[in-house]
């Protein structure tokens, strides 16, 4: 369905200063693909790129270097007329904060109707129902449509959200933290509404997070991010059983499951910043197998037959797994029992 290949976006600093002509190195060189059906799960710790991406999906951000395939074709290629109608009813988002994502002046039944409007769906009648429709799918009562955004809760207005993205029947629906600006009550529920959407519609999904353990449950495929560059990637359960990049690991470790991960790895140091990222693997700084090799040149992809690569001079493998317990006492990171 999409395809992004080596693509770098670089911002202007925000702000003066000493960087004030800089560029923020918000992705380089990433490469994904996004096949119909299934569900891309993207992790990252914040200011990794994973917004950046987001919009390099859907259309909302034309990449400084790099392609966009949708369907075979270059998307930046295509006439404007034919990239916002047939891109941009494949392709819908929703982002993090619904009570920014949704125009406040707008009622709920205006807000669902507006992208039907815009891409002229079917006649008058037609649009009204629709609009009912949406409205059922995501679960809210029929009296919502009078509602303006700020009357309701956070997360009945992302369901609106995800109503809106849904209303041109799309392919693929690109979820950036849908539940992270949610109250802790309500998460649950707005991501199985999301899940059981992709299974009723045969939805494509890119899932984005900054917590590995819920994506890694909800995706066929894993892309793990740091400092803008993908470091890993591939089939979830594969990435799950065997992270292969210390960072993969790393994020795992945070956030243990029952039953793996005794021992917590907890990465200390600042991330570095996207100004000025550290050469060769930009992990480095705060990796605890770094050494010199490490620093020459960002690492190549090296993977396995079911597609989990790496980028990484030193993966963590079956004879050097990343805590051995009679192994060497990392530097870097600091080792906690749980
Ligand atoms: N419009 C922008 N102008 C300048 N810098 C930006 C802009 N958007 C994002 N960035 C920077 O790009 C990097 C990646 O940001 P983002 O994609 O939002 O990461 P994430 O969603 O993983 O937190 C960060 O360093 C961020 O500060
Ligand atoms: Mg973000």
């Amino acid at each position: 369905m999409i395809r992004l290949e080596n693509i770098h976006v670089r911002h202007k600093a925000r702000g003066g200063g000493l960087f004030r002509h800089d560029a923020v190195h918000a992705l380089t060189v990433a490469s994904v693909e996004v096949a119909k059906g299934e569900t891309l799960g993207l992790v990252g710790e914040s200011g990794s790129g994973k917004s950046t991406l987001a919009r390099v999906l859907t259309g909302l951000q034309k990449p400084t270097e790099g392609t966009v395939r949708f369907r075979g074709e270059d998307l930046w290629r295509l006439p404007a007329a034919r990239r916002r109608k047939e891109f941009g009813t494949a392709v819908g988002i929703v982002f993090q904060d619904p009570s920014t994502a949704l125009n406040p002046r707008m009622r709920v039944g205006r807000i669902l109707r507006d992208p039907l409007d815009v891409h002229r769906r079917g006649t008058e009648r037609e649009r009204e129902e629709r609009v009912e429709e949406l409205l059922d799918l995501v679960g809210l009562p029929g009296h919502t449509l009078r509602a303006l955004p700020g009357q309701l809760s956070g997360g009945q207005q992302q369901r609106v959200a995800i109503a809106r993205a849904l209303a041109l029947e799309p392919d693929v629906i690109v979820a950036d933290e849908p539940t992270s600006a949610l109250d802790v009550s309500v998460r649950a529920q707005v991501l199985n509404l999301l899940m059981d959407l992709r299974a009723r519609l045969g939805l494509g999904m890119v899932f984005i997070s900054h917590d590995i353990q819920t994506v890694r449950h909800l995706s066929d495929r894993l892309a793990v991010l740091y400092l803008g560059r993908i470091v890993e990637e591939g089939p979830a359960r594969a990435v799950a059983a065997g992270p292969a990049h210390p960072y993969t690991e790393a994020l795992f470790s945070a956030t243990p499951s029952l039953l793996e991960h005794t021992q917590r790895i907890i990465l200390t140091g600042p991330v570095p910043s996207a100004v000025n990222p550290p050469s060769g693997c930009r992990f480095r700084t705060r990796c605890w197998k770094a050494d010199d090799a490490c620093a020459t040149a960002f690492p190549a992809a090296e993977g396995t037959a079911d597609g989990h690569r790496r980028h990484c001079v030193h993966p963590l493998t079956e004879d050097a797994p990343a805590l051995s317990p009679s192994g060497p006492t990392p530097v870097s990171i600091a080792r906690s029992t749980s």
